[in-house]
């Protein structure tokens, strides 16, 4: 999706460990507990210039490809390191410019990956998945990211032993570092109910822990149907409805229209990958939504989220401080 909307990088100054360490609870939230996730942050990490959300999607994907290989439980390991290539270093199965980068590791003890499939990895909509596990677009999406910032992307892998993917980004030079690495910008939560409607699977349980690690209560559904269920079944006030605008069977914007009977104080929030805006889809109106563009991260989430739930406060209409008793006004002016 990132290849397909064409989108523009955001680079800014940041420190990879930071975006690990802040990753760690959606990493808890994706995986199931025969699996065990450890970081290993490297000391003095240089920093990198990169968009944080296309970073925080490179380590999701990475992440979420290593659970998927190992449906029956195992280790992940999620490194990070400074390396400097140098030209000795042409063994490397890389075209790497010598000079130093951060080197991001994802290992696993899965399946690891048949010489056949290792041929197609980065191919776009390779996926060796069932229908609506996975688009196949996880890896060259990655890959894209990866090599626009001038980095590289390495994978080693062993039947039956696991993979071990290495991301190089490009580290910065050191007279760019104006003042501490940024990472990304923080955000809050809440703990309103929202209906949460997403088809793909995988997709709709990331955002479900993206919501749910902020203290907010989640229903989900994978179709409009079910949401609807789900919806006539939640008694207390249901202030948000999440959904993609293509859904199985109907859109997202007539579910919305028949939910509004059911739970009139429902804003909506649309997603799509597939327009720029939602005012392009027909059936979306109204003016109690906003439309969020796939792939998001976990802040643009958040922040749509709190911008629905909490807009803007209209100036109070009586002032804090007490208002001194008007003057009496001249009969001339009055
Ligand atoms: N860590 C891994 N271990 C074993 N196989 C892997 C691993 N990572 C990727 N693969 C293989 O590479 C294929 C392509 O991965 P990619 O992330 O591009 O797509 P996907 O995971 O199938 O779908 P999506 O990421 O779009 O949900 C996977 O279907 C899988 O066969
Ligand atoms: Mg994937």
């Amino acid at each position: 999706m990132a290849i397909s909307r064409q989108q523009v990088p955001q680079p800014v100054v940041l420190d990879l460990n930071t975006i690990v360490k802040q990753m760690q609870s959606l990493f808890h939230g994706v995986l199931n507990p025969d699996i065990e996730i450890r970081s290993v942050l490297g000391r003095g990490l240089g920093a990198i210039r990169a968009d944080p959300t296309q970073v925080e999607q490179v380590l999701m994907n990475l992440v979420i490809n290593a659970r998927d290989a190992m449906p029956g439980g195992g280790k992940i390991a999620v490194e990070t390191a400074n390396v400097e290539v140098d030209p000795s270093q042409q063994q490397l199965p890389l075209c790497l410019t010598p000079g130093p980068y951060v080197r991001l590791i994802v290992s696993d003890t899965g399946t690891g990956i048949a010489p056949e499939i290792q041929a197609h990895l980065f191919e776009p909509f390779f996926s060796t998945k069932p229908a609506g596990m996975g688009t196949g677009l996880g890896l060259s999406t990655i890959f894209s990211i990866v090599k626009q910032m001038g980095g590289a992307i390495d994978v080693s892998t062993k039947q039956g032993k696991g993979t071990v993917f290495k991301v190089y980004f490009p580290r910065c030079p050191e007279d760019l570092l104006a003042g501490p690495p940024r990472a990304t910008m923080t955000v809050t939560g809440g703990t309103e109910t929202i209906l949460l409607v997403e088809d793909t699977a995988p997709l709709r349980q990331l955002t479900r822990e993206m919501l749910r690690s902020q203290g907010y209560n989640v229903l989900d559904a994978g179709d409009p149907d079910e949401a609807l269920r789900v919806a006539r079944e939640c008694a207390g006030p249901l202030p948000l409805l999440i959904t993609d605008l293509l859904l199985p069977g109907y859109s997202g914007s007539l579910l919305a229209q028949r939910l509004a009977p059911i739970h009139p104080e429902a804003k909506v929030l649309y997603t799509s990958g597939y327009c720029d805006n939602s005012t392009s889809h027909p059936g979306v109106r109204g003016k109690d939504y906003e439309f969020l563009q796939k792939p998001f991260s976990r802040d643009d989430l958040l922040r749509a989220v709190r911008t629905l739930l909490e807009p803007p406060r209209l100036p109070a209409r009586r002032p804090s401080r007490p208002v001194p008793a008007p003057a009496a006004t001249p009969a001339s002016l009055a």
